[in-house]
């Protein structure tokens, strides 16, 4: 079977410049749910970008014209790595907080003060606020958030179900939790909204460096996630069905507004080229982790093959993905696992045989430690990088949890790597 070997990984992360050291010094890097590790690769492109492209389109002269090859290579790339049916179905925004708001605000013009949004109790604020905030205004009656199952965090679907009426008019939902690492039915819940004419908003940004994606196949409105999460630069970027965006309020500079085209009737101001540049990047590192399990096999020049490589190089990711979440669960090796630890509490899916519904991030308390001491030993006497604090997210309030630790790993982490942050916990917590 082909899969990422521990052979690849340290190959990947040659690619990974500041994977074993930061600046500061060598540590292992467990803060990637606050933002990944940039790509070597994307550095480069986004610093090329800046002196082979104008900082503008429109002009006669070639630096003019890279600026936009640039800018429509970059929303080819995400175009296929979604399977988007085309580039301009890729709109660029600042991060994905404003694009969230942007559109649920492009969307309220179809609102009435009877309309509600469902949401659910797994879900980043981002997603849910501009809604909250459109209800304050007056612009809609309610924001609903489905339960969880709360001995594991699953989101529990016929209550989403039972709170999708006539009058919702968008499911907001998140691929999965920033929180508890919950993988959501997506396609599911995409249908049981589909059936009253809801729009459904897809909130990708946790999940997108871990597992494929495909937009057409989950049949959702429209799907955002942002760079620093996906091994690039900041920015962010949402797939909007062709269909729908007619639909949408935009908000344009324009003399002529009444000229509505996609994508950049949603897009306020100028774009950066260098940021399409450097999101192109690492869409081309994924085919080379494709084409490196596959025996060096040749990925350039794919044509339409191009989103079936992605579909499956981001699978392999996601087999290694679910190997290292065994592993942090239930021990690599000798050491004893995060759900064998006295003294720790973990929240969301820990059990074998629901793994392939969890990403790899892990949110726990340990008894009679505060959260921030938790993570100021790991640092000072253990040199890793892991968080405390508040996720914006929803879960939070529900399991009162104001406060926990997480840590979140990706496909450039290593089960040594595990080891050694399992060795810390078992100190920490004895
Ligand atoms: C799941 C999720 N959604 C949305 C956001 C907000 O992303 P941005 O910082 O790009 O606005 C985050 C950021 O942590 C997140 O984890």
């Amino acid at each position: 079977m082909q899969q990422i070997t521990d052979e690849i990984v340290q190959e990947i992360r040659t690619k990974f410049p500041t994977v074993e050291r930061s600046a500061d010094g060598e540590r292992i890097f467990f803060d990637n749910g606050a933002g990944s590790l940039v790509l070597q690769s994307a550095i480069d492109a986004e610093a090329l970008a800046r002196t082979k492209s104008a900082p503008n389109r429109g002009g006669v002269y070639r630096e003019s014209k890279v600026n936009e090859e640039m800018i429509l290579e970059g929303r080819r790339a995400i175009a296929d790595l979604l399977n988007a049916p085309n580039p301009y179905s890729i709109v660029q925004g600042d991060s994905a907080s404003d694009l969230f708001f942007k559109l649920a605000y492009g969307l309220s013009a179809k609102f009435e003060d009877s309309d509600n949004v469902v949401s659910t109790n797994l879900e980043h604020y981002a997603n849910v606020t501009p809604y909250l905030d459109l209800q304050k205004r007056g612009k809609l009656k309610e924001v609903r958030l489905a339960k969880l199952r709360m001995d594991d965090g699953r989101l529990d679907v016929n209550d989403l179900e039972s709170l999708v009426d006539n009058h919702t008019k968008v499911v907001a939902i998140g691929a999965s939790s920033n929180l508890l690492g919950t993988i959501t039915p997506m396609k599911e819940i995409a249908r049981i909204a589909h059936r009253v004419g809801a729009y459904v908003v897809v909130d990708a940004v946790h999940h997108v460096p871990q597992g494929p994606i495909d937009v057409q196949d989950l049949d959702c409105d429209f799907l955002v996630f942002s760079g620093y999460k996906f091994f690039g630069p900041h920015g962010s970027y949402m797939y909007v069905k062709e269909q729908v965006f007619p639909e949408i309020q935009t908000f344009h500079v324009d003399p002529n507004a009444s000229g509505k085209v996609m994508p950049s009737s949603f897009e306020l101001g100028t774009r950066d080229p260098a940021k399409f540049a450097a999101i192109k990047a690492v869409i081309e590192y994924l085919l080379w982790v494709y084409s490196r399990v596959n025996d060096d096999r040749d990925s350039t020049d794919l044509g339409e093959e191009r989103t079936k490589v992605l579909k499956e190089s981001m699978s392999l990711i996601e087999s290694y993905g679910r190997e290292l979440t065994s592993s942090m669960l239930f021990g690599p090796h000798e050491e004893r696992g995060l759900c064998d630890l006295s003294n720790l509490k973990i929240y969301g899916i820990t059990d074998e045989t629901h793994l392939s519904e969890r990403d790899c991030t892990f949110t726990f308390k340990v008894k009679n430690k505060s959260d921030s001491e938790v993570v100021e030993k790991l640092w000072t006497d253990y040199r890793i990088a892991a968080r405390a604090g508040h996720f914006w997210n929803n879960a939070q309030e529900l399991y009162d949890i104001p406060s926990a630790v997480r840590v979140t790993l990706l496909h450039y982490n290593t089960k040594s790597e595990i080891s050694k942050f399992l060795r810390a916990m078992a100190e920490i917590t004895r």
